[in-house]
């Protein structure tokens, strides 16, 4: 080959340059930290399959809110875990002002005011004895229909609490229009809807039914998206834009970085990723045996979800991650 020819690798001579030509950047601000709060514990619970991971008593969790916030992350999104005894078939826990959700929701509202972001996810699995994220009819299926009132009530508990976003994640048709018609009829009009718009059916969320606790019978693929499909994402992302989503979620993230794409290419609200439970456990317990960098996988890991096309990112790792950016953009 004769010279002049294109040299690409001029580009990558050195830090200074990648860093200057580098396509994709990412901020701590763009990081949401998802958390958990149990009922009943007396101290912070190690969850097994996720290394780093804990389920937080009250205490912990304004301990480790705080941190995340001193950290730069843009956001916490809360969930939470009732005692065994506290769940029923409606999920009763769920809009409980004193149910475990809701008092952690106003604890931290009262401690962070609007210095974060806090979400809270606005599903019934964590609080019914079924484990499913709906109601059931007589026949044991999730009923949809049932189940809008339910997490109409629990949206407007988790307002009335302090959360500035609510994020019906159960996949039931109609769930964001009604729970907009709720929030807005009970003078909620300022509280935002992240919907989690395209949600599949994932093997993936394994270690999340240890955080939670889940006593999960069955599965949920009547409701949540089969992994084959990626025309179905477009179709639920115009559904939700027209009954309100303020933001739109992929979940999970790193086995749908082409559904990611799509959803950016199709809107322009911000679209958020999930980098669920086995995706993070996958990095930290290869991690935590030596086999990989963590930290190295997990700032590739997010960076690429960024690269796909989402503007925000939830990540159990947020804190570290974000700690990283600084130093880089500090050093
Ligand atoms: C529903 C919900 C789930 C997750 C977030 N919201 C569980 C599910 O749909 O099965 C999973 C998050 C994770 O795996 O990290 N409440």
């Amino acid at each position: 080959m004769s010279a002049p020819f294109t040299r690409l690798r001029r580009l990558r001579t050195t830090p200074a340059m990648r860093r200057l030509v580098a396509e994709t950047r990412l901020h701590p601000a763009q990081l949401v930290l998802p958390m958990f709060v149990a009922d009943g514990i007396d101290s912070p619970r190690p969850i097994t399959s996720m290394p780093g991971v804990v389920q937080h008593t009250a205490e912990s969790l304004v301990v480790a809110a705080r941190e995340a916030v001193a950290a730069g992350v843009g956001g916490l999104m809360l969930f939470g875990v009732p005692k065994d005894a506290g769940k029923d078939a409606v999920g009763s826990g769920a809009d409980d002002p004193d149910g475990v959700l809701n008092r952690a929701l106003r604890l931290l509202r009262d401690d962070l005011g609007d210095s974060t972001v806090l979400m809270a996810d606005t599903c019934l699995d964590e609080f019914t004895d079924h484990g499913h994220c709906g109601v059931l009819d007589g026949q044991g299926r999730v009923d949809n229909d049932a189940t809008l009132p339910r997490y109409e009530s629990m949206a407007l508990a988790q307002a009335r609490a302090g959360a500035h976003v609510v994020s019906p994640s159960g996949m039931m048709d109609g769930q964001v229009g009604a729970i907009r018609a709720a929030l807005d009829d009970a003078g909620f009009t300022d509280v935002s809807i992240l919907a989690y718009t395209a949600k599949y059916a994932s093997a993936f969320y394994g270690p999340f039914r240890e955080a939670v606790g889940s006593s999960l019978q069955g599965d949920r693929r009547t409701y949540q998206q089969d992994t084959a499909n990626r025309l179905e994402s477009a179709r639920e992302l115009l559904a939700d834009l027209d009954e309100g989503a303020d933001m739109v979620m992929v979940k999970p993230a790193m086995s749908y970085l082409d559904i990611v794409r799509d959803v950016a290419d199709r809107t322009d609200a911000p679209v958020v990723a999930y980098q669920i439970s086995g995706e993070y456990s996958m990095i930290a317990g290869a991690g935590a045996n030596g086999w990989i960098d963590a930290d190295a996988a997990f700032d590739e890991a997010v960076l690429s979800i960024a690269r796909a096309g989402a503007s925000i990112i939830l990540t159990y790792a947020a804190v570290d991650v974000a700690r990283r950016l600084s130093e880089r953009l500090l050093g």
